[in-house]
């Protein structure tokens, strides 16, 4: 295959997600738009999204109301301006994605505008719009069928951002022209030249050694951004989401917090429920109190798994409206309508990231980061179910506003940035070297930095994981790309992340829950956690 090594293009979409999507759409309507997936473009985090996307939509709600509920969550981190202004911006962005033509459920015999509104932990009211359980793969269709019909925008599949094209002003200040990408076939890398770089790349639950994300969810815009200088916060909050069905062929397959929204109980094996000695909301608490008390059952008793039962109620409504799960688990050998199913907690959302504004700029100029990349204020500690589409969403549109300014201005020319030079790297020849490093981030993860954690455990994934990023750097450098070796890079530099920030946070709050400190701390611990590269 014969490839250009240079393409030119007005703005670079560095993820094909809710997030990358929604911005090219727009995009698109005043320039050219390059859009690079890691693997096929409909694999994203957001194909996968089940519960669906919250936003005020019914006359019984209000913005006030989803607004306290996203502050309650967040456990006092969240940035009070963004959550209003992400909350209040819902509604847009909802419409924005039905016109680009997502079908969400619709209320049986309801109006145009009436749609089912689903129920999930942390939410005073009903305001979860879905297509059944399959609500990603719907919005990323219509997202899909919208960028293709846009000649526009050209979206480049198995192209894996490696590292950002950053030249300095005269005053010294970063400036970013796109992006070098390794495409994955030929394994030459090619220079993406843009005036305007969006890296909406999505999360890193591949850090973990069980998590519901897909293979693509390496935290690769973190750690790019990082390596460029840009400011990461929050990295010690990432998300378990309680219930993933447990089964050794499943991959942690998602049993969505909807059913629990529904009246699914949480049973120990004897049918024994348990939540309502964790918090007064049962089933229906924040997420980090019920993982954590997953977790300490099954600790306490020593348990594999504890049992979700949705069986009490009407099997065809369990059906109709858990199509996906019912079939996938009836596939497992459990029928949801006919008793209790295995459930275990896995890595599910990176509430931190790449630190931006409400237009979603970072501080290096040309430079916007959204979606699960992303690190805005409107999670703080923990994030409400079904916030993170409608962050996204917002946060693309709002990332697309603000381009759109910028470049009505913008008379700079980009610099002229070398060709991607393998200097005298050799072809790989023994993988072990790669997939070694790679468990041994991904197990020490999950067994000294999951869902509770204390301050020998951090002391010791923190020696292990320099040890590890220091090999990984001279092999990096000594062999020619793939994309194993870029992920793997990658995955080593966020999990110090998350490292280095849990052991900066000396209290428990929200989803970073510590031994040491077991008390949330206001008086000493009440910020966002930032680390740059340059200290
Ligand atoms: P993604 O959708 O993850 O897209 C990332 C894109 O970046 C992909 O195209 C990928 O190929 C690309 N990429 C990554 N690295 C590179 C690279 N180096 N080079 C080139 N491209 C790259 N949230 C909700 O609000 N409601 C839900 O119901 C819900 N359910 C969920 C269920 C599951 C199983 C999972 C995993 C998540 C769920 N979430 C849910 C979270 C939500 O889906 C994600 O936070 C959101 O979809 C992220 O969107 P995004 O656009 O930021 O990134
Ligand atoms: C789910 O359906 O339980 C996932 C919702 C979310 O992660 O927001």
């Amino acid at each position: 295959m014969n490839l250009d090594s240079r393409i030119d293009s007005d703005f670079l979409v560095i993820g094909g997600g809710i997030a990358g999507l929604i911005f090219a759409i727009k995009a698109a309507e005043i320039g050219s738009v390059t859009v690079l997936t890691k693997a096929a473009s409909d694999e994203a985090n957001t194909s996968y999204a089940q519960g669906g996307i919250a936003s005020v939509w019914s006359v019984d709600d209000s913005f006030e109301s989803h607004i306290e509920d996203t502050l309650r969550a967040g456990a006092g981190l969240c940035d009070r301006t963004a959550v209003e202004t992400i909350v209040r911006d819902g509604p847009d962005a909802v419409r924005d994605l039905i016109a680009f033509g997502a079908n969400f459920t619709r209320i049986e015999g309801g109006g145009e505008d009436e749609y089912d509104l689903g129920r999930e932990g942390g939410h005073s009211h009903r305001r979860v719009l879905h297509a059944q359980d399959l609500t990603g793969r719907e919005i990323m269709r219509a997202l899909g069928e919208a960028a293709r019909a846009r000649p526009n925008i050209r979206v480049l599949e198995n192209h894996v951002a490696v590292d950002l094209l950053i030249a300095r002003t005269a005053g010294g200040a970063a400036q970013c022209w796109g992006a070098y990408a390794l495409e994955k076939s030929s394994r030459s890398v090619r220079k993406i030249v843009a005036r305007t770089t969006l890296l909406a790349t999505g999360g890193a639950g591949k850090v973990y050694l069980y998590t519901t994300n897909p293979e693509i969810a390496s935290g690769d815009g973190v750690a790019i951004a990082y390596r460029a200088g840009a400011p990461i916060a929050n990295m010690e909050f990432y998300q378990f989401h309680p219930t993933c069905l447990y089964h050794p062929a499943a991959k942690s397959f998602l049993i969505s917090e909807a059913l629990r929204g529904e009246g699914a109980i949480l049973r120990l094996l004897d049918g024994t429920p348990f939540m309502k000695r964790y918090h007064p909301d049962a089933e229906l608490a924040p997420r980090d109190v019920v993982a954590r008390a997953i977790d300490s059952e099954m600790k306490r008793l020593g348990l594999d798994c504890v049992h979700l039962d949705i069986s009490h109620r009407d099997p065809a409504y369990i059906r109709a409206r858990f199509p996906n799960i019912y079939q996938r688990c009836l596939g497992y050998g459990f029928d949801l309508t006919a008793g209790p199913i295995p459930v275990v907690p896995a890595a599910h959302y990176m509430c931190g990231g790449v630190m931006t504004d409400l237009n979603a700029r970072t501080p290096i100029a040309r430079l916007y980061a959204a979606g699960e990349a992303a690190m805005t204020g409107l999670h703080g500690a923990n994030r409400l179910a079904s916030n993170s589409l409608l962050e996204a969403a917002v946060m693309g549109r709002r990332a697309f506003a603000d381009a759109r300014l910028q470049l009505a201005h913008d008379e700079g020319a980009p610099p002229a940035f070398p060709e991607w030079n393998p200097g005298a790297a050799i072809q790989s020849e023994q993988r072990v070297l790669i997939t070694q490093s790679w468990d041994e981030i991904r197990r020490l993860m999950w067994n000294y930095v999951g869902i509770v954690r204390g301050d020998r455990r951090l002391e010791r994934a923190l020696r292990r994981i320099q040890m590890l990023r220091e090999e990984i750097h001279s092999y990096y450098w000594d062999h020619l790309l793939d994309s194993d070796l870029i992920e793997l890079r990658n995955l080593a530099t966020v999990a110090e992340l998350v490292v280095r920030c849990a052991m900066a946070r000396k209290e428990s709050r929200g989803l970073h829950y510590t031994i040491d400190y077991p008390e949330r701390d206001d008086a000493r611990c009440l910020r966002n956690t930032i680390l740059r590269r340059d200290g």
